[in-house]
């Protein structure tokens, strides 16, 4: 693809998963899990920040978010400015996270186990840097169930995919995290309803490492 193309295709990717990011079923979801982040709080894939304004400032110690794109990182301290939220920015992947081993309380994961490259590798550099007990606080889209919505999604991923930053609709992240040596202590699970039905299961919830 040409540099150009791709210039285009990445920002037109930004302002969909901005605006997808912020509708009213996320929010819902944010507001109800958000608030639950406690101690030294490390949110991966920040994005534009829209959980910037949902973190509870007397739970909170240290606030660190990091993404690999730095315009995003950009729009999420434009945010962070606004609110008057005091949060250290890096441009990082999950998969490789510049944080020390057993560092961290709270590791937020919110729409971004779609999109990460190699969410293995990720789930275990969040185990690594969570503390004895730490929690990651998970909020996702999932494949959908059922006989004709899951093709629909097979169907629509490659153009989805494109258009969406690399955001991959058939991915089935729950599975991943209980794999990765994590336990559940809380899980919300519904679909997604209306014109946002294609992105199948809404989940969201509570995993602490289980070895730990
Ligand atoms: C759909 S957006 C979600 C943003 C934000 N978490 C939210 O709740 O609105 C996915 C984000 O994942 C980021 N991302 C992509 N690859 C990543 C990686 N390897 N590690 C961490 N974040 C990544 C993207 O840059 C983008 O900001």
């Amino acid at each position: 693809m040409c540099n150009l193309c791709e210039r285009v295709l990445s920002s037109v990717g930004r302002s969909v998963v901005t605006i997808a990011c912020g509708a009213s079923p996320f929010r819902t979801m944010r507001e109800r899990m958000i608030p639950a982040a406690a101690g030294d709080v490390l949110e991966i894939g920040i994005g534009s920040g829209h959980n910037l304004d949902l973190y509870d400032r007397d739970r909170i110690r240290t606030l660190v978010g990091i993404d690999p794109d730095t315009k995003m990182l950009a729009m999420a301290g434009r945010r962070a400015c606004d609110l008057g939220r005091n949060v250290r920015l890096m441009e990082a992947s999950a998969e490789e996270l510049p944080v020390e081993t057993q560092s961290v309380d709270t590791v937020v994961a919110s729409y971004v186990l779609c999109t990460i490259p190699d969410t293995d590798k990720a789930l275990t550099e969040i185990r690594r840097v969570l503390r004895p007990r730490g929690r990651l606080i998970f909020l996702e889209h999932a494949a959908a169930q059922g006989k004709i919505l899951p093709h629909v999604q097979r169907r629509m991923n490659a153009g989805w995919r494109l258009l969406a930053g690399g955001c991959n609709l058939v991915r089935d992240p729950l599975s991943k995290i209980t794999n990765s040596g994590f336990g559940l202590d809380c899980l919300t699970e519904r679909n997604f309803t209306g014109s946002m039905r294609f992105l199948g299961r809404h989940i969201a919830g509570i995993a602490v490492s289980d070895t730990q």
